[in-house]
């Protein structure tokens, strides 16, 4: 029996744009009851009262430990539980490993992992207490990307990020299976969203757009059923769980593949420093 979105309590992180906001406009009018959370409050409140204005705006910046804490703490005094917790916030960098300084890797970390980390800390004990509706006491769903399983060139530091967050996930489902909890993990690939402009513009340099995009609207409507249904690993372009899987087995060969996007990549930004 799939679990029931009206009335279930869904707390977002992101959901100011991009995949985040379209899985809120996609609970929204299931009659979800949803915290909507982001750093740009004014567009959450816009989202809010396109979907009633019935939801909870929470403005957090995810790299502060005491923003998550606080998060979550508003969602149960509003809600008094949460049945999924979506840590979505993110940004990407596009930039090399070498060029990348230890404040950008450190504020990268901060928002892609230690945001997700600091909400499930904050949430588990909260979801561990509930009664279980529908089979499940909560569930956990975490925004990875298909880069967690073999990084990419110029986007070292963020498909790090992704790739702790997937760890992260193999070990928290395996946890808290006996509590059930479920833990979910979403890897897309190259989705309609903000993302790009964001990279560019923290990493100065111009990656060619990818043959291969998804609406995000169809990657929400997968996260939906994920939500309804909750899976191990959620990739929405199904072909790319399978290719990512194979490149871990033949890392030389796709060392190579890569290797001739490298040289793409440099000829478009010949002004890159190393
Ligand atoms: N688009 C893709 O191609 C793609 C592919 C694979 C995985 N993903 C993952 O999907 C997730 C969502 O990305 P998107 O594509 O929807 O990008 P997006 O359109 O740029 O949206 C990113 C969201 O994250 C929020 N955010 C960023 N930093 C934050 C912070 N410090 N605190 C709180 N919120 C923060 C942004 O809101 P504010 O700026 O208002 O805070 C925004 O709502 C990310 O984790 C990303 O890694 C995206």
């Amino acid at each position: 029996m799939p679990r029931m979105l009206q009335d279930m309590v869904v707390v977002i992180t992101g959901a100011s744009a991009g995949i985040g906001q379209a899985l809120a406009r996609e609970l929204g009018v299931r009659g979800a009851r949803l915290v909507l959370s982001a750093r740009r409050g004014q567009r959450l409140e816009e989202l809010n009262h396109a979907l009633g204005g019935s939801h909870l705006v929470v403005q957090a910046d995810v790299s502060r430990t005491q923003d998550c804490r606080m998060l979550i703490d508003r969602a149960v005094d509003r809600y008094g539980r949460i049945d999924t917790l979506v840590c979505n916030a993110g940004y990407g960098l596009y930039q090399s490993v070498a060029a990348t300084s230890p404040q950008q890797m450190r504020d990268i970390f901060a928002t892609n992992f230690f945001g997700t980390t600091d909400c499930i800390h904050f949430a588990v004990p909260v979801m561990r207490r509930q009664s279980v509706r529908d089979g499940y006491r909560g569930q956990v769903m975490i925004v990875s990307s298909s880069v967690a399983r073999r990084a990419i060139v110029f986007m070292g530091a963020y498909c790090a990020t992704k790739a702790a967050q997937l760890s992260i996930a193999e070990a928290l489902r395996v946890e808290l299976m006996p509590c059930r909890i479920a833990v979910t993990s979403v890897h897309p690939i190259q989705t309609g969203t903000e993302f790009g402009r964001v990279a560019e513009a923290a990493g100065h340099i111009r990656l060619p757009s990818s043959p291969v995009r998804q609406p995000v609207e169809l990657v929400a409507r997968k996260m939906l059923r994920a939500i309804e249904r909750p899976v191990a690993e959620l990739w929405p372009f199904a072909a790319a769980g399978w290719a990512f899987g194979l490149a871990t087995l033949l890392p030389g060969l796709v060392d190579r593949m890569i290797g001739k996007y490298r040289e793409t990549v440099l000829r478009r930004n010949p002004d890159m420093p190393f």
